[in-house]
Formats: C-alpha cells, sequence, structure tokens
C-alpha cells in the first residue's frame, strides 16, 4: 500500500517499514488530525487500537471527497475490509447508545466492521453518569469545565472508585444489577445532598434525549430494572465483538504484527499533565495510551506528536495563554480552518501556537513531531511565536514552589489551570509565507520562511518535525526527507 504519492524519495513509509509499534498522539488541546493521520497510517498497520477516552472525541477522516467522523470507533475502521482489527481498548469509557449508533452508521455506508473488538475490560457510561454531568457543569457556573456532556469524568470516577460497571458485566446480568443499583444509590445520594435535587426532579430530568428520553423512569421514580434491561440488551448486542483484546494485541505482536496506537484528545487535556482542572479524565499521553490498551510503553517504537501550527485551538473553558485578543483574526482563521468541534459543534477557540507549552509536551511524549493545518495561515505577513509567559496578577501566587509577582516571567508550562489563567504570552514574531502551500511535494522545495518557523520550533523544544499537513486529504501530506 503507497502510504504516500508524493515523490519525496525518503518517505515516511520507509521508516515505518522498520518497526513495529506506532503512535499516534495530540501535544495540544485535541483536533490536531490524529483521525487524518491513523488513517494515512492504518494501511501500514495490522492492528489499529485506542485506549484512551470516550465519545468526547471527534475523529476525522477525509478520503476520496468524503468525510467520516467517528467518536468511539478507531480510525482505522475504513481498513477492516482488508482484514485490518481495530481495537476498543481497556483504558476507555464506552457510551453504549453511541457506540451502537455509529456502528448502526456504518451498516448504512456499507462499511464492515467484522475485524473490530471490544476489550471486556472497558468502562461503560450508564445514564446516571450523564445525569450527574449535567447537573454538575451547569452548577460550576462560570468555573464550567466545558465538558462534550458524554459523562466522560463521572465514568472515570466510578473507575476510581473501583465501583464502575464494566464490558464484561452487561453480559452477566445479576451482577450488573448488583452494581447499577449500588452505583445508582451513591449518585443519588449526591443529587440530593450536594445538589439538592428530589426524586421528581431527577425524574424530570431523566426525560432528556441524551438520558433515555424517560425510558428509564417508572411512576416518577428512576427504574434500575429498565437500565439493567436494556444495558444487558445492548451488551449482546456486541457480544460477538467483546474479548480480552490486551492478550489479542500481545498474540499479535509475538507473530510481528504492526501496531498502530491512537491518541485520543490531547496532552495539556489529560488528567495528570494537563491543565487542571480544565481537563477531560484520562491520560492521553503516550504512557496512558499504552496503559489503555495493555502493552508497556517500552514496545513503542515511534511516537508522532501532533501539533497545529502556526495556531492552535481549544475547545471549552481553562486557561489559555496565546489565545487571539483579535475576535476578527480568530474568526478568520476559525472559518478557514472549519475550527468547529467535531462532536459537539462548538467553535473552537483560537490561539497562536504556544512552544513554551510544546516544550512541556515533547518531555512527555517524545522529540518526533508532525505539524498539522499549516496551510491554513498562507499568506499571512508576520506570526507570532510564543517562548515565554509573563505573569500578570496583581496578587502573588506561589508555583511549583516558587513566588511569582507582576512581571516575572518564565520559559516552563504552568500545568495548574487557575495559576496559568494568571500568565499573559509573551511573543516574538517570525515571517509568514506565501501559499498555497499544499501544492508542493518535497519538504526542500517548501518556502523559506516555513522551514525557518519548523527550524525555530525544533530549537527552543527540542523536537524534531517528520513530516507537515498541508490539507484533511490522506495525500495532503509532506513527509521530510
Ligand atoms: P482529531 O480530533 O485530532 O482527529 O482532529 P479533528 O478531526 O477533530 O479536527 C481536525 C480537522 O482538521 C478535521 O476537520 C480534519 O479533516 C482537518 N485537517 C487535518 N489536517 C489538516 C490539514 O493539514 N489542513 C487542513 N486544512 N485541514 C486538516
Ligand atoms: P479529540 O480526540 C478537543 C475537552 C472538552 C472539555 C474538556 C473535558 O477529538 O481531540 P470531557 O467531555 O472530556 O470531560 O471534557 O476536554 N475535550 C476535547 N477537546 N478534542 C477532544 O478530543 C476533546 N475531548 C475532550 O471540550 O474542555
Ligand atoms: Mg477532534
Amino acid at each position: 500500500m503507497v502510504l504516500n504519492r508524493r515523490k519525496s524519495k525518503q518517505t515516511l513509509k520507509h521508516f515505518v517499514d522498520k518497526i513495529q509499534v506506532l503512535a499516534v498522539v495530540c501535544n495540544q488541546w485535541g483536533d490536531t488530525g490524529k483521525g487524518k493521520f491513523v488513517d494515512f497510517f492504518s494501511g501500514w498497520a495490522d492492528i489499529i487500537a485506542r485506549g484512551t477516552g470516550g465519545a468526547n472525541a471527534g475523529h476525522t477522516i477525509n478520503v476520496g471527497g468524503k468525510e467520516y467522523i467517528f467518536n468511539l470507533i478507531p480510525s482505522g475502521i475504513l481498513y477492516d475490509q482488508y482484514g485490518k482489527i481495530n481495537v476498543l481498548g481497556n483504558g476507555m469509557v464506552l457510551h453504549m447508545p453511541r457506540l451502537i449508533e455509529e456502528l448502526e452508521k456504518l451498516n448504512e455506508l456499507e462499511i464492515s466492521y467484522s475485524n473490530l473488538r471490544i476489550s471486556s475490560n472497558a468502562h461503560v457510561t450508564m445514564p446516571y453518569h450523564i445525569l450527574l454531568e449535567l447537573v454538575s457543569e451547569k452548577a460550576k457556573g462560570k468555573k464550567a469545565i466545558g465538558t462534550t456532556l458524554r459523562a466522560i469524568g463521572p465514568t472515570y470516577a466510578d473507575k476510581i472508585r473501583r465501583t464502575g460497571v464494566r464490558v464484561n458485566d452487561l453480559l452477566n446480568p445479576a451482577k450488573l444489577e448488583e452494581k447499577v443499583k449500588e452505583n445508582y444509590a451513591f449518585t443519588e445520594a449526591v443529587l440530593k445532598g450536594v445538589f439538592g435535587l428530589r426524586k421528581k426532579d431527577i425524574a424530570q430530568l431523566m426525560k432528556d434525549e441524551r438520558l433515555g428520553s424517560g425510558r428509564y423512569v417508572y411512576k416518577g421514580k428512576v427504574n434500575i430494572s429498565e437500565i439493567v434491561a436494556h444495558y444487558s440488551f445492548m451488551g449482546n448486542e456486541i457480544k460477538h465483538l467483546i474479548t480480552d483484546t490486551k492478550e489479542l494485541i500481545e498474540r499479535k505482536l509475538s507473530k510481528g504484527k504492526k501496531l498502530l496506537l491512537e491518541g485520543a484528545q490531547g496532552l495539556l487535556l489529560g488528567i495528570d499533565h494537563g491543565t487542571f482542572p480544565y481537563v477531560t479524565s484520562s491520560d492521553p499521553s503516550i504512557n496512558g495510551l499504552c496503559s489503555g490498551v495493555g502493552i508497556s510503553a517500552l514496545s513503542v517504537d515511534l511516537c508522532l506528536g501532533l501539533v497545529k501550527a502556526p495556531y492552535m485551538t481549544r475547545v471549552g473553558g481553562g486557561p489559555f495563554p496565546t489565545e487571539l485578543e483579535d475576535e476578527a483574526l480568530a474568526e478568520k482563521i476559525r472559518k478557514k480552518g472549519r475550527e468547529y468541534g467535531a462532536t459537539t459543534g462548538r467553535p473552537r477557540r483560537i490561539g497562536w501556537t504556544d512552544l513554551v507549552a510544546l516544550k512541556y509536551a515533547v518531555g512527555i511524549n517524545g522529540p518526533n513531531l508532525v505539524l498539522t493545518k499549516m496551510d491554513i495561515c498562507d499568506g499571512f505577513e508576520e506570526l507570532k511565536i510564543c517562548k515565554k509567559y509573563i505573569y500578570s496578577n496583581e496578587e502573588k501566587s506561589i508555583i511549583n514552589g516558587k513566588e511569582f509577582s507582576k512581571g516575572k516571567t518564565t520559559t516552563s508550562f504552568i500545568s495548574d489551570g487557575e495559576m496559568l489563567s494568571k500568565f499573559k504570552p509573551v511573543y516574538e514574531t517570525a515571517k509568514g509565507w506565501e501559499g498555497p502551500i499544499n501544492e508542493f511535494e518535497a519538504y526542500n522545495d517548501l518556502p523559506k520562511e516555513l522551514r525557518n518557523y519548523i527550524r525555530a520550533i525544533e530549537k527552543f523544544t527540542g523536537g524534531k518535525v517528520r513530516a507537515i499537513s498541508v490539507g484533511p486529504g490522506r495525500e495532503e501530506t509532506i513527509i521530510r526527507d
């Protein structure tokens, strides 16, 4: 399979041919083109596996003039017809109605998924998780995280509490009922005690479309038996796809098969390394991803960290030091880059690419970078690059054990979301390039200003840019020789 129709002498195929495990992760706040690159490498891989997050992800693929968006299904699914195995790993959280909807959509599009496999250990999002998220996001007011309302947080919370429902439980109704009863009792106590809801308020909220449009309500009360029956039914619908995916991957790797790991979200949204508390509830780093499919991070031969440049985006709440104040410019980029959430349709916030944050990400996800959406800023005279933050708050703060007062600068990323919001970016300027760059085929033919911009990124972050993306299509990819 030809990965790249361009004629650059040494293509990425040249070096992926020598490796067995390749990962595609995001070094920013998500939406950097993971879907495009996972599809791009799926021809090379034998197994494509996701290991983190759930239906909060929205991964877009553009092939043959058609656009596909996947939430839970791995982006290698278009290769199922060639016998490639797509895996939903143990680290994921699965919203069953959404999963079944996605499978039905595949049926409609006549895309096969006969080699899809779902980990029996993945956790299941239950209706009361969604209820809890709706209520708690609303109660946060201005401090809302701006989640995708897919109940990622409450589902992972039950996993961490060691009470959550796993996929295998769906096939064992007695066990499922016991867990659902226990977890619902806990959630109901929180809804009543913390959020002041009464039974009838809960029943009213349960009429929301996302909560089964009232199907779980009987005589004004939440009906546990109906939840258990419905989730057992959905479990049975996917029974033939459920397996021990860790063991499956191990077996295939021992036979020399190639594994492609598909990251979700982005490092700066991670529960451990992101801008806490304005984060998701999984670890989207290469380490979290490996754990979420059940392999050692030591077995990853190449981890590609995706980076939007020269602008970046964020959806939802939380600090974004380089966010553009010039709304007209932001809107111009948003329109050209079609920066609207693939999952929620929300307009994405726009800012300049932040090298302080990128250097931090390189320290965790490693040095290999792919720059995406570089075509969007074709024709810009000037670009801004952030290599430093300046503390801009009147009140002093202690951050990582150091005192910060107004005017103090740092070149280190601040992963405390509240603290990071007290900093402003310090910019250098770089020359822009003329476009359209998607007409180029070889890296060395690209405009000198663009190559200088890349050099500046590499120098500051210690990263190495292996490829750049100049359009949404599979073929709009320039590999560096
Ligand atoms: P993901 O979540 O990382 O998979 O990214 P999304 O699919 O949410 O968002 C990326 C968007 O940019 C999608 O609409 C892609 O089709 C599109 N895209 C990816 N790479 C490029 C690129 O290099 N140039 C342009 N113009 N669009 C791109
Ligand atoms: P992909 O895989 C962009 C953001 C939400 C919110 C925060 C927490 O397409 O890159 P959650 O629903 O996870 O509890 O929301 O994380 N978020 C994403 N932003 N891309 C994503 O996924 C995201 N998944 C979650 O907007 O700010
Ligand atoms: Mg996305």
